[in-house]
């Protein structure tokens, strides 16, 4: 492992906690989660269940939304094995969003030249037992934890962990987001176990994992682009695109600000002459949620 636990030169150079004031304000209650599983729109809903192996290797269920009221949902989530994930919170509970977003600003002045240009939100409920899977976002990320414990498995962002061909391909969406995985990463990890209250940031690109410690858990997560992290993606790429085009691209690793800017204006151009297909293909749905049902997981219905 390099001494250096990411290959993002930005101002958060290791996983760090900050308090946050969102449980006080009442965004994790029964009551608040209910009313806004209630009326969240069904198109913004991820609802997963993950297998692991022994090897540590998952697979993944995925769940329709279902026609379970906010309370006998929010029921499900906390007797199952589920994953529930609320995406576009700015516009589903912008109560909520806005709160956060003002917790944001006070994590970010802590680290001196952190300047978020895009922010994204997703609001996470899941069960007692639930994972998340190895993976990387390509973006910054603060996780504001509101209820329940989780474990957090941060691991160094070199080549070893997060390869850029790897990181190029959940770019550019030719994948998603889970990458190569081996039980060997754990010697690597930085572990930290997450209560209400908390907020936790960690280097950009570095690739996690999260285990919840027994107990239903929500969390709203929270992403955000620099321009340096917009640079750095655009000649991800640029650089898928060259790779599929038989091409050997640099590594970004090895790339100055102005050839990184350059290579993410190309990717502009890229994009608007059709660039990479999207390869996520829509998932069909494995189940519903359903109180009662094994890791609340019901059969589907017409
Ligand atoms: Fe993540």
């Amino acid at each position: 492992m390099s001494a250096e636990r990411t290959r993002y030169s930005g101002p958060i150079t290791e996983a760090g906690v900050h308090p946050h004031s969102l449980v006080e304000q009442g965004f994790a209650s029964d009551a608040a989660l209910a009313a806004v599983l209630d009326r969240y729109p069904a198109a913004l809903f991820d609802i997963n269940l993950y297998d692991y192996d022994e090897a540590g290797q998952v697979s993944l269920r995925t769940g329709a939304r279902g026609r379970l009221n906010g309370e006998d949902l929010l029921a499900a989530i906390q007797q199952g094995r589920l994953w529930v994930n609320l995406r576009e919170v700015e516009t589903g509970w912008p109560e909520l969003w806005a709160a956060a977003m003002t917790e944001f600003g006070k994590v970010q002045r802590t680290y001196p030249g952190m300047r978020a240009v895009k922010n994204a939100g997703q609001l996470i409920l899941s069960s007692p037992k639930a994972r998340v899977p190895y993976h990387f976002d390509a973006a910054g990320v603060v996780l504001f934890h509101l209820r329940g414990r989780k474990r957090v498995f941060v691991y160094p962002g070199d080549e070893a962990h997060l390869a850029e061909a790897d990181m190029e391909q959940v770019v550019s969406r030719q994948t998603t987001e889970e990458l190569p995985y081996r039980l060997a990463f754990e010697a690597d990890a930085q572990v930290m176990d997450l209560e209400p209250g908390q907020a936790l940031t960690w280097p950009i690109y570095a690739p996690h994992r999260v285990e919840n410690l027994d107990r239903f858990c929500v969390s709203l997560s929270m992403d955000f682009q620099t321009w340096p992290s917009r640079f750095r993606n655009g000649a991800l790429y640029t650089n898928a695109v060259l790779r599929s085009r038989g091409g050997r691209p640099r590594m970004t690793d090895r790339m100055a600000g102005p050839e990184l800017a350059a290579r993410w204006a190309a990717s502009l151009a890229l994009k608007r002459a059709g660039g990479l297909k999207n390869r996520i293909a829509r998932f069909d749905r494995d189940f519903e949620p359903e109180v009662g049902a094994a890791d609340g997981a019901g059969a589907l219905r017409a």
